[in-house]
């Protein structure tokens, strides 16, 4: 079992997007994998009630009222969908029971300013963890100026950006059926599904 948690303590930085779609990118390449949704919103879940039994399973599993001592050991995978705000002993403890940590930042200077003091606890409580914490900068065009500001911001933390995930509704239409792009492998999610392979490439490492 390998895991990772997707979490930024900003609402809206693009969590619960990575988290699903990341599960269903694993469950279409044959693995097995549990949403572990630590939000009490329990969006991932919602998500998976959409879902068609026609398509690739994925388990769910709700653990947002009591704190997870442990991580199931059966599936290939295990992805934490966090909720916002998770910050302190609950994030630390979190922290431990994972592989890999992937943190969504939308490139605005709010976000950015929010993320702040997250990346530095991040930062010190993975140091000597190596390759076990990046960023994905979630609705930006990599030759903006907005992505600009979101490595210059990055370089203070000294974190990988893993890959920039493009402003698109293809994101937005796919979750509405409890889908991912990675279900509904059409022409028009092409673009989308190549912006993931990077980030997808350091999971597997
Ligand atoms: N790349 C994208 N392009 C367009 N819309 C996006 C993209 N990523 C996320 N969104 C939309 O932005 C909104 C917030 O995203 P999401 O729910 O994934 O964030 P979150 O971090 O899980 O939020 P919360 O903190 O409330 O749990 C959603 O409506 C989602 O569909
Ligand atoms: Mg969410």
């Amino acid at each position: 079992m390998r895991s990772v948690l997707i979490a930024n303590p900003k609402g809206g930085a693009g969590k619960t997007t990575l988290a699903t779609n990341l599960t269903g990118y694993f469950a279409n390449a044959g693995e097995s994998v549990t949403l572990c949704d630590l939000d009490r919103q329990q969006s991932s879940l919602r998500w998976m009630a959409f879902r068609d039994p026609a398509v690739p399973p994925i388990t769910g599993h709700f653990a947002a009222t009591q704190m997870l001592v442990s991580l199931p050991k059966e599936p290939d995978w295990v992805v934490l969908d966090a909720p916002a705000g998770l910050q302190g002993y609950k994030l630390s403890d979190y922290l431990r029971l994972v592989d890999k940590v992937v943190i969504p930042v939308v490139p605005s200077i709010f976000d950015m300013a929010a993320t702040e003091d997250f990346l530095i606890s991040i930062r010190q409580e993975m140091r000597g963890r190596k390759n076990a914490v990046g960023i994905v900068a979630m609705r930006v065009d990599p030759r903006t100026r907005a992505a600009a500001m979101l490595e210059e911001f990055l370089t203070h933390f000294d974190l990988p950006i893993l890959s920039y995930i493009r402003n698109t509704q293809n994101y937005v239409n796919v979750a509405a059926g409890g889908l991912s792009i990675f279900d509904t492998p059409r022409s028009k999610y092409k673009k989308d599904i190549e912006q993931w392979n990077s980030l997808l490439q350091w999971l597997k490492d």
